[in-house]
């Protein structure tokens, strides 16, 4: 009996682990510690705050507020985000300091007098706004985590706020892209109507008050008081919604994260509000019964399993998922294997299945859930992966001058009308529709990844809807395509999300021939449409036990780390 439950062990571990050398690293390589962020300023604060003694949650609250200063585009402390944390022990959790909608809001406030969706309304100026849950976040992680006194963690970002950053050549052209549209939205004078070159320093004595009230005074700091106020007055001057008493309110929530085994990986990602690691789960079992490997990376099998399984996904994703304090997701059961098996049984090679003729699935209740992405592991071993945003670029573009941040346009990550698509493309229904107090349904997915139950990555990304299959695209380029963190986070990716039923694919890197036997399937393939998707930061631990970083080449991410 031993010998032969041996023998199937055996087989199981010839099976599991792929007998091919670890790859070179191509990223950083640190020998205890790093940050990955979307600017050199950030992760290089929150990789001090590490060297000092300081754990992944110091480092988390330094970095997150920081990226607020150095990286307006979507840092911020005027939005909201989530974190996945693995502590060194294994235990695991999850953060949601996602925006949630101001108690004046309700289901139709988005539509006109015939019912339609008002151009604009969701996504520009005040009333686009949530109530924001990033300073309520950090506080959180502190209370719980924190090592060192918030003050302490805190000096440094007031300090990059004072002494200011310099203006990247990305960020430059951002700035001069956005530079009408803020001047349209706030006035001719706003802060941001300064025309700003390549290599200017900006400061934000502003920003740097706000932040030492926050230092001062912890989470009474923001959400009471005197910025309280200032911020409550400013949106409402605006024709926005927002009041003390949402400010007041607000609350993050601990969630458990959604975990779930994928070979012998496990993955540990978030939750409701964030269709991140559902979306995520149900993708990665779809596909589990396939060779994925011995298709080849960006094959034409391997696209065309990825993106059956993803349009199948997206389709339950948009129809069941809200926030779960509102609405009842029946997770157990479209999460099991048996669910997931049953909705891939009309997938075949030969052709593409139209999204026309997939819905969402069918469950039996058995019992009555612009942006940027963080990794940090610290010397101890714990690590944290934490995406943030205010949605779109620069938000809502709507800017206190007084208080020295943007504001979110979360509000129209909220179906504002079931079956027409918010800015993303995505089509909501019901479990997303807009109520007082609800947070909008979120395709952010902070993840962590574990191998034979150690920890092997953290990995996250900005992208809206695309955010889902670029995390889950740079898991299987490391896993099942043995690249190097770097490699996999620089490699081309591509996009499927049920409605609109077209492949995205990124500009460079996908051959036409690919293209041509695509479509001689029936994919439908979005050509006019070639964004670069997603700005993955992530960390690979090495067998080494060192820490290679995946800094996306797409934008100014830097890995700092010791
Ligand atoms: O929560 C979400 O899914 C969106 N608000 C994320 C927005 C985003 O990633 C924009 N960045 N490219």
């Amino acid at each position: 009996m031993i010998r032969i439950t041996g023998f199937l062990l055996g087989i199981l571990l010839f099976i599991n682990c792929r007998n091919v050398p670890d790859p070179i690293p191509t990223g950083l390589v640190t020998e205890k510690a790093m940050v990955v962020s979307a600017r050199v300023e950030a992760s290089k604060i929150g990789s001090d705050i590490l060297q000092k003694g300081g754990n992944a949650f110091d480092a988390m609250i330094a970095t997150e507020l920081a990226l607020a200063v150095a990286y307006p585009y979507a840092g911020n402390i005027g939005g909201g985000g989530f974190m996945v944390y693995r502590k060194a022990n294994g235990e695991t959790g999850g953060l949601d300091y996602r925006e949630k909608a101001p108690l004046a809001a309700h289901a139709d406030m988005y539509l006109d007098s015939l019912g339609n969706v008002i151009p604009g309304k969701s996504t520009l100026g005040a009333t686009a706004v949530g109530v924001p849950g990033t300073v309520a976040g950090v506080i959180a992680v502190h209370e719980k985590f924190g090592s060192l006194p918030l003050k302490e963690i805190m000096a440094p970002v007031i300090e990059l706020a004072k002494k200011g950053v310099v203006v990247t050549e990305k960020q430059a052209i951002r700035l001069d892209n956005y530079r009408d549209i803020f001047m349209e939205v706030n006035s001719d004078t706003t802060f941001f109507a300064t025309v700003y070159k390549t290599g200017d320093t900006i400061k934000y004595p502003a920003l740097a008050n706000t932040l030492q009230k926050i230092s001062d005074q912890g989470k009474d700091g923001f959400y009471k008081g005197e910025v309280a106020e200032k911020l409550a007055n400013f949106i409402q001057a605006k024709g926005g919604y927002l009041t003390i008493e949402d400010l007041e309110k607000y609350e993050a929530k601990w969630r458990s994260p959604i975990t779930f085994n994928y070979k012998d990986l496990k993955i540990i990602s978030m939750s409701p509000p964030s269709s991140g690691g559902f979306t995520i789960n149900q993708i990665f079992k779809m596909m589990e019964p396939y060779d994925l490997s011995d298709y080849g990376h960006n094959s034409v099998k391997s696209i065309q399993l990825f993106t059956e399984a993803a349009r199948r996904a997206y389709a339950d994703r948009n129809y069941f998922l809200g926030d779960p304090d509102f609405v009842e997701i029946p997770l157990k059961e479209l999460l099991s294997d048996q669910y997931l098996q049953e909705r891939m049984q009309n997938f075949s090679f030969d052709k593409a299945t139209k999204s026309s003729e997939v819905s969402h699935g069918e469950v039996h209740v058995v019992e009555s859930d612009q942006t940027t992405h963080y990794s940090i592991v610290d010397s101890f071993g714990n690590a944290i992966s934490a995406t943030t945003t205010i949605n779109g670029g620069y938000g809502s573009k709507l800017y206190s001058d007084e208080l020295g941040f943007f504001l979110n346009n979360e509000m129209d990550d909220f179906s504002a009308k079931p079956g027409v698509p918010n800015m993303f493309g995505l089509v909501g229904a019901e479990a997303n529709s807009i109520t007082a107090e609800k947070r909008m349904l979120s395709s952010m997915t902070p993840t962590i990844v574990e191998k034979n139950g150690a920890l092997w990555m953290v990995v996250g990304t900005p992208g809206g809807s695309t955010i889902i299959t670029a995390v889950a695209q740079t898991i299987l380029n490391c896993y099942e395509y043995n690249m190097s963190m770097q490699d996999a986070v620089n490699a081309p990716r591509f996009h499927h999300q049920w409605l609109p039923d077209a492949i995205i694919f990124e500009p460079e890197g996908f051959k036409p021939s690919l293209l041509t036997d695509l479509k001689s399937k029936g994919y439908i393939i979005n050509e006019e449409n070639t964004p670069v998707i997603g700005k993955v930061d992530a960390i690979k631990i090495l067998p080494s036990g060192k820490l290679e970083a995946g800094a996306d080449r797409r934008g100014d991410d830097t890995a700092v780390g010791y």
